[in-house]
């Protein structure tokens, strides 16, 4: 028998789902999924000239292991080639598959609780309004050595949101059955405690 149980964690860049997603997962001992890792890395291959689909059927788990990443240069090559339904299409089947393996699984993103994992266990929308992400994404872009400014950083995060959300395919949204956890005055723990509660009670 396979036990599996599936959190879906989405919500705008800088939010803080990837470092909630990552103590959930611990807490659970659940395997996790950064699904943004896999459009930065379709995204990255973009800019060294690949074709979007083909470079997202082509996806190799090396690509994932690129340094490169994390750059805001890569995040806006992201959102651009998740516009594309092909290149989401090509990134389905390797998510539901995460989600469902043996153990329980964590998967954050965008559209895992409304499109990727629609019958998810647990589902978590967690968000903060721009200004506290743009400052919280410029303090970890600044940590790393790029040269930035928090009004620059700011203009990524709106301009992404903006893609994000009103693109056609698997928009940015919160799923119905979602819990929204907004992380604007919240430290870590505090949402932690908040998303801890309610996998608590679903489990
Ligand atoms: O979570 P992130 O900032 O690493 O994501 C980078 C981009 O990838 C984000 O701006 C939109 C896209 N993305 C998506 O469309 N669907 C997902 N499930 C995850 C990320």
């Amino acid at each position: 028998m396979t036990d599996t149980f599936t959190i879906a964690i989405d919500g705008p860049a800088a939010a803080g789902k990837g470092t909630i997603s990552k103590a959930i997962a611990a807490q659970f001992g659940f395997a996790h999924l950064d699904t943004g890792l896999l459009y930065r890395a379709v995204g990255a291959r973009v800019l060294s000239g690949v074709e979007p689909v083909e470079a997202a059927r082509t996806l190799q788990p090396q690509d994932l292991e690129r340094d490169d990443l994390r750059t805001a240069e890569v995040a806006q090559a992201a959102s651009k080639v998740a516009v594309i339904a092909e290149v989401r299409a090509a990134l389905v089947d390797f998510q539901r598959a995460f989600a469902r393996r043996a153990g329980g699984a964590v998967l954050d993103g965008r559209d895992i609780g409304t499109v990727i994992c629609p019958n998810a266990e647990v589902k978590l929308y967690v968000t903060a309004s721009a200004e506290v992400r743009a400052k919280r994404r410029f303090l970890e872009l600044t940590g790393k050595g790029e040269v930035t400014s928090l009004e620059t950083v700011l203009t990524d995060v709106k301009a992404r949101d903006d893609r994000d959300m009103n693109r056609a395919e698997a928009p940015l949204k919160p799923a119905t059955d979602a819990l929204t956890i907004d992380t604007s005055e919240l430290s870590i723990a505090q949402a932690l405690k908040v998303a801890l509660k309610e996998i608590s009670a679903l489990r």
